[in-house]
């Protein structure tokens, strides 16, 4: 039957992969009280459309830390994505790119940063995990500037890896055939069988515990690649974010896999928005899966959005040409959307053309 919609994606990758990949890419933390709400939330902002405005020409473009973009939907970093597809994240990168849109490429990729640039043109970040030993990450963040990474997405919301309890279950580990591909060369590619999930054993094992503030400093002193704080959603961390030189955040809570019954990215946002006061951009994800999703997150002031399990769930499903179709059909959605609101670019989607429950009546 005919896939018409995001979410049809996920009963697909479910039927096709094995239990133990399927649990890892769904699952949430704990109780997955934020894993529903990230979802649950965008359904309690309304619209407010306005009506008769020509909207025969619609714009979705729009500029990502000076990088022109077709729309404002990208792709979020997700580990290991061979598992979903033997062409993994080599699929992901020719989808975005063919869709005009960034690819963000995980730390933990089963696809080395060479070889994603290898796959031809596109603009793409780089997740970073800061692991215990800062040569491995100087070593990882200069090769991924020289395969023409744009930027890092920093990801600071896991100084130790959510409990997900389906992983624990399952002992996930990494299929020995497979290989975390930007640490191979380093002997910290492969993941031990562990009596829990074999993850937080290894995050445990090799992530940096002590990151904090002063970290990215030291990341910008290695790099001239702008730095985007992955994983801030209050108003404090916003502000510690500017003022240490973050050029852009990301509000998200690792799509409900860390802290359990931390709010939605949605409901977070406009307290990140005001309190970076337009000085860098603010990006969001989590639960995004419709056209209106998109267009909630930009009237709350994102200047774009990011997928996670869409891509992972398609890649299963279809490949290259799955992510490719959750791309077009994120992009219709979004611009049916803003023509049935009467707005004709991303600049005019305002505050006003969406309620929320908090919301003073008009
Ligand atoms: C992730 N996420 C993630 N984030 C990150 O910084 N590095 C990573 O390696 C991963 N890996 C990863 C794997 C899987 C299977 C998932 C589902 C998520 C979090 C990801 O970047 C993003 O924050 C969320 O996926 C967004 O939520 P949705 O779109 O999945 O609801």
């Amino acid at each position: 039957m005919e896939v018409t919609n995001v979410t049809e994606y996920q009963a697909i990758a479910k039927e096709k992969l094995p239990k133990m990949v399927y649990d890892y890419y769904a699952s949430g933390a704990e109780d997955q009280w934020t894993l529903a709400e990230n979802r649950n939330a965008f359904s309690r902002i309304l619209f407010r459309p306005r009506i008769l405005i020509d909207v025969s020409k619609i714009d979705l473009s729009t500029t990502v830390l000076g990088f022109k973009i077709s729309m404002p939907i990208m792709i979020a970093p997700t580990a290991m994505q061979k598992m979903a597809h033997p062409e993994g994240e080599y699929a992901t990168a020719r989808a975005a790119s063919a869709a005009g849109t960034i690819m963000t490429l995980s730390s933990w990729a089963t696809s080395s940063v060479e070889e994603v640039a290898s796959t031809g043109p596109g603009i793409r970040f780089f997740q970073l995990y800061v692991y215990k030993d800062r040569n491995v990450v100087a070593q990882l963040v200069r090769r991924a500037e020289r395969a023409g990474f744009k930027a890092i997405a920093l990801t600071v919301d896991t100084p130790r890896l959510g409990r997900r309890e389906a992983d624990i279950k399952n002992r996930f580990v990494l299929p020995p055939f497979l290989t975390l591909k930007n640490f191979e060369g380093l002997d910290l590619g492969k993941m031990d069988q562990a009596n829990d999930s074999g993850l937080a054993s290894y995050v445990a094992g090799q992530i940096d515990r002590t990151l904090s503030w002063k970290d990215v400093k030291w990341l910008q002193s290695i790099t001239s690649m702008p730095i985007l704080v992955k994983g801030v959603i209050t108003a404090e961390d916003t502000r510690l974010a500017v003022q240490n030189g973050a050029a852009g955040i990301i509000v998200s809570n690792h799509g409900a896999r860390q802290l359990d019954y931390v709010p939605s990215t949605i409901m977070a946002l406009e307290e990140v928005v005001k309190a970076a006061q337009g000085r860098v951009p603010v990006f969001l994800d989590g639960g995004v899966r419709r056209g209106t999703d998109v267009f909630k997150a930009l009237a709350l002031g994102a200047s774009g959005i990011f997928i996670g399990r869409p891509v992972v769930f398609s890649l299963a499903a279809e490949g290259e040409a799955g992510v490719r179709k959750v791309l077009q059909m994120l992009r219709e959605e979004f611009e049916l959307t803003m023509a049935l609101s009467g707005c004709r670019s991303l600049k005019e989607i305002t505050r006003d053309h969406i309620m929320t429950e908090w919301d003073a009546p008009h």
